[in-house]
C-alpha cells in the first residue's frame, strides 16, 4: 500500500487527508492532540489505513523516531504534505532526513503561509535526489468588495489539487497583489 505522511494533518488539512485514504495511501498523521486525531481517523474508512502518531514536532528526537517507526511499519513514504509551523524551522529537514533514508523515490508538499518566502524555504533545505520539493502556498479569495481567507475546505480541496497537478509552485487563491489580502487596505 502507499504511504503517505501529513504532518499536521488533523486542522485545516483533515479533508484532505480524507481524500488521500480514499486514493488508497495508508496515512501516517503526525499531530499532538489525541482528540483531534480520533475524530479524523472516524472519517476514515477503513480506520485501519490511518496511524496516530502523537508528537510535539518541535521536539527533533521524538519526531524522528515516529517518522521511522512509522516505515518500519508500513514502508517507505512516496508522499509528504508538511504543514509545520515557524516554531519549529528544523523540523522539515528531520521529515525528508527520516523519509529519504529508505532510498526510495518521495514527493514532499511544503504547505505555506501567504506571508511566507518559499525560495528561502526551499534554499534551506537539503533534498536527496530522489525527493522531490512541490511548494503549495495559501493565499486568499478576491470578492466583489474586498477579499478574504481561505477556508479549510478551499484549504483541503487546494492542497489536493497541488497533490494531482503535482506542479514544482502551486498557489491555492491569490497572493498578488499582496496589498488586496484580507484586513490591509
Ligand atoms: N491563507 C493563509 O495563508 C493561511 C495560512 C495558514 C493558516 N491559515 C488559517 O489559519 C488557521 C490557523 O492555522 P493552524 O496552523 O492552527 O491550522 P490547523 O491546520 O487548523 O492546525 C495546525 C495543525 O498542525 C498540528 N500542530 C500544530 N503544532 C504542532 C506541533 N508542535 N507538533 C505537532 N503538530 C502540531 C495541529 O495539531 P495539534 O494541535 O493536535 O498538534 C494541527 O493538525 C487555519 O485554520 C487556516 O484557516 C491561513
Amino acid at each position: 500500500m502507499k504511504h503517505a505522511l501529513i504532518i499536521g494533518g488533523t486542522g485545516m488539512l483533515s479533508n484532505c487527508c480524507v481524500q488521500l485514504a480514499k486514493q488508497g495511501y495508508h496515512l501516517s498523521i503526525l499531530a499532538r492532540n489525541e482528540e483531534k486525531m480520533d475524530s479524523l481517523k472516524k472519517k476514515i474508512d477503513p480506520i485501519s489505513k490511518m496511524t496516530k502518531l502523537l508528537v510535539d514536532y518541535t521536539a527533533e528526537d521524538k519526531l524522528r523516531t515516529a517518522i521511522r517507526k512509522a516505515i518500519q511499519t508500513h514502508g517507505p513514504v512516496s508522499l509528504v504534505v508538511s504543514w509545520i509551523h515557524s516554531t519549529a524551522p528544523e523540523a522539515p529537514q528531520v521529515v525528508i532526513d527520516e523519509v529519504s533514508a529508505s532510498g526510495e523515490p518521495f514527493r514532499f508538499f511544503h504547505i505555506l503561509g501567504s506571508s511566507s518566502d518559499p525560495v528561502a524555504y526551499k534554499e534551506a533545505l537539503s533534498l536527496p535526489s530522489q525527493g522531490h520539493y512541490r511548494t503549495v502556498l495559501l493565499g486568499f479569495f478576491k470578492e466583489k468588495e474586498g477579499s478574504r481567507w481561505l477556508t479549510h475546505g478551499e484549504i483541503s480541496n487546494g492542497v489536493g489539487d497541488a497533490i494531482e497537478k503535482d506542479e514544482p509552485f502551486y498557489t491555492v487563491g491569490e497572493v498578488e497583489p499582496w496589498e488586496e489580502r484580507p484586513g490591509f487596505q
